[in-house]
């Protein structure tokens, strides 16, 4: 029986040591102290069961989704002290934003870029088939999403490869100075992309930003480029990540990989079962607004919380068998929370779904027989994102 004094006191979901054994740290949380202070970042609260993360998503009139310091830090510069349009708003200036994007984001908006989504796939994976091997996280996952949030602000397709080469160089970046270079040269892309919006018609998210007035004012400049890089932010490491969660399971378990490429209807409940399983979104903040209690932990005005998705998602009380990927799940008694819950809950879902759907049916169509390279063993990340670094797969090829 695990007690309150087994749990770490300086739980930091940002330290790369976190990521091997994350999943076991928060069951020891679930099972002992689901409310945990953590030291670390200047002190917050890890919060680990499903219902306490739900009723957190629900309340914005408790939890602010403006919050300092717990999720990566924004290297873009000219954003200092700006809340992010959308994201960092609560109800009611969130929802004046929320409304105004919805379109961009319907089913019917997202089927809109299957055609290109399918396109772009093809012709990553015809280039990978031949050759046997890939890193599917390089080499296919990270090639798609940049490009399609890119068709989802309106940036011209000619300058799609420099978006993606900067988001991808971003994200990867292996030290700050290297993330504050790109970050410059990022900013200034996105600035660019506004200027050229500035009274003009078009039908892309970013143009209908830039020339609205929402909630009765235009956005300012900064407010613009961090709605901007939050969106590219959220539509890639997400997805990307989701990708190779998904692959990563396919390549391990043959069993299940050859039901699914025999019947690729299954796929969108594969895509379900892995953001449950693996929720990319693993942990972002909440900061209290109003003293408050959270189980029988009291809670005051400018406390942080960090919202566990993951763990929500693996609760031994909402999902019997959590760490298990199964297919046989069902209809949910509960909706898994890997897109979130309450106002903030994933805008982008239908057009996620739909991509990884699309890049993995047309994975399976062309590479059904692959499996994780000789002696590759993936390095897991964890933070605000949870994924794989690299996933070095192979296959027989005709020419084998
Ligand atoms: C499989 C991939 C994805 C997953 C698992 C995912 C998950 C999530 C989660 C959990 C949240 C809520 C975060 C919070 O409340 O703190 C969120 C919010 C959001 N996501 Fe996604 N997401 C994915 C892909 C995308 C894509 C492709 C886009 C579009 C470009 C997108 C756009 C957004 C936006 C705009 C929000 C903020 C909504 C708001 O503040 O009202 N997401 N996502």
């Amino acid at each position: 029986m695990s007690t309150t004094s087994d749990v770490p006191k300086d739980f930091d979901h940002l330290d790369p040591r976190t990521a091997p054994r994350v999943h076991d740290v928060l069951a020891l949380f679930r099972r002992s102290c689901p409310v945990a202070h953590s030291a670390a970042h200047g002190g917050f609260y890890v919060v680990t069961k499903y219902d306490h993360i739900k009723h957190v998503a629900q309340r914005a009139d408790l939890f602010s989704s403006a919050v300092d310091g717990l999720g990566a830090v924004v290297v873009v510069p000219g954003v200092d002290g700006v809340l992010a349009p959308l994201f960092e708003l609560d109800p009611p200036e969130h929802t004046f934003w929320r409304r105004h994007l919805q379109e961009f984001f319907s089913p019917v908006g997202a089927a809109r870029h299957e055609p290109y989504i399918r396109r772009l796939t093809q012709e990553a994976v015809a280039g990978l088939a031949p050759l046997g091997r890939a890193d599917f996280v390089t080499d296919l996952a990270q090639r798609i999403p940049p490009f399609v949030v890119g068709a989802l602000l309106g940036v011209p397709e000619a300058d799609r490869p420099a978006l993606s080469s900067l988001t991808v160089g971003l994200f990867g970046a292996g030290t700050v100075e290297e993330a504050q270079r790109i970050g410059r040269d990022y900013a200034e892309f996105l600035l660019a992309q506004i200027e050229a919006r500035r009274g003009r018609d078009g039908d892309d998210l970013l143009t209908s930003a830039v020339n609205t007035e929402i909630g009765g004012r235009h956005a300012t400049d900064g407010e613009l480029l961090k709605l901007a890089f939050l969106m590219v932010a959220a539509g890639h490491l997400t997805t990307v990540d989701t990708i190779a969660n998904t692959l990563l399971v396919l390549a391990q378990d043959d069993a299940l990989r050859r039901r699914v490429t025999a019947d690729l209807s299954l796929l969108a409940e594969v895509v379900e079962e892995s953001v449950r399983h693996e929720s990319a979104v693993a942990a972002t903040g909440r900061t209290v607004r109003a003293d408050t209690s959270l189980g029988d932990v009291p809670l005051s005005a400018g406390d942080r919380v960090l919202l566990a998705w993951g763990s929500a998602n693996r609760d031994e009380q909402r999902f019997p068998d959590g760490a298990q990927f199964r297919l046989d799940r069902g209809r949910l008694p509960v909706p898994q929370l890997g897109w979130g819950a309450g106002a903030h809950r994933c805008l982008g879902m239908h057009l996620a779904r739909l991509e990884v759907r699309v890049v993995l049916e047309e994975v399976l169509r062309a590479i059904p027989d692959f499996s994780l390279a000789d002696g590759a063993e993936p390095e897991r990340t964890y933070g605000v994102i949870r994924g794989v670094r690299s996933l070095p797969v192979e296959w027989v090829t005709s020419s084998s």
